[in-house]
């Protein structure tokens, strides 16, 4: 068994990512002077509720990657990261070719470390913590999260077959399972020799889902389950929900 200091200077070990790019077309005109994920969730802008799961799970070194239009707007809402007692370092994504191509900016910052990845628009009730420590138990490979929902299609889509993830499809017209990826990541340094290797998709994106299966094929991608609720607060309803979630969630974050 672990110490507790030993687990702290684990978790110092990895560092976050938070992606934050997008022009957030589908919450037009709330995101027409600023970014979707600065728009207001509970009390604070939305991409708060990213910073605190990585600080709660004592990652404090973050980057986050966002597009030139908004950069200016992340940097006055967030700061050097001192009033979160945590660092964070911004990269611009010149093009929206997807989360892998947005992911792909965190080589120099991962310096060959393990990383936490977040889509700053998904909205979790609960702490992710426990993640963070299955993932830590890990040696090598990648570990996703999957919440059961009643809209797979909109999702990654993980089959499962016993404790094991066989396959991911994204946005499958006929979902296999209704167990969603949800956007939490967790990559060991070869991620970024995955990227290099990926397509892009029939919608012109560099897929995460592609650089998952890739850990698949290597029999590497373990998976821990989403704990209370989750949305990607991406569309006007989903935003609601969220503002419902973070406004009735007990007071960890
Ligand atoms: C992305 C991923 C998808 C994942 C979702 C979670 O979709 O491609 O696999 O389930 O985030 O929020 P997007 O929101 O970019 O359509």
């Amino acid at each position: 068994m672990e110490s507790s200091a030993e687990v702290h200077k684990l978790k110092t070990m990895l560092k976050g990512v938070i992606l934050a790019g997008g022009l957030g077309t589908r919450l037009h005109p709330l995101t027409k002077v600023t970014s979707k994920h600065l728009l207001p969730v509970g009390n604070e802008p939305m991409v708060f509720h990213s910073v605190k799961q990585l600080t709660t799970a004592g990652i404090t070194d973050i980057l986050i990657v966002t597009n030139p239009q908004y950069v200016g707007d992340f940097v006055s809402a967030l700061g050097s990261g001192k009033d979160f007692g945590c660092e964070f370092t911004y990269r611009v994504q010149e093009e929206a070719k997807g989360i892998a191509h947005a992911l792909a900016l965190a080589e120099g910052f991962a310096a060959g470390g393990k990383i936490v990845v977040l889509l700053g628009d998904n909205i979790f009730e609960a702490p992710i913590q426990q993640a963070v420590s299955d993932f830590h138990a890990q040696q090598t490979g990648a570990r996703v999260m999957l919440k059961q929902v009643d809209d797979p299609e909109r999702y990654g889509v993980a089959t499962l077959d016993g404790n094991r993830i066989v396959a991911i499809e994204e946005k499958p017209i006929d979902p296999k399972s209704n167990y969603a990826v949800v956007g939490v990541y967790f990559y060991d340094a070869s991620v970024f020799e995955i990227i290099r290797t990926v397509e892009p998709s029939a919608r012109g994106e560099y897929e995460i889902t592609a650089v998952n299966n890739a850990y698949i094929r290597r029999a590497e991608l373990e998976y821990s389950l989403v704990q209370g609720k989750w949305v990607d607060a991406g569309t006007f309803d989903s935003l609601t929900e969220a503002h419902h979630i973070l406004s009735n969630s007990s007071n960890w974050h």
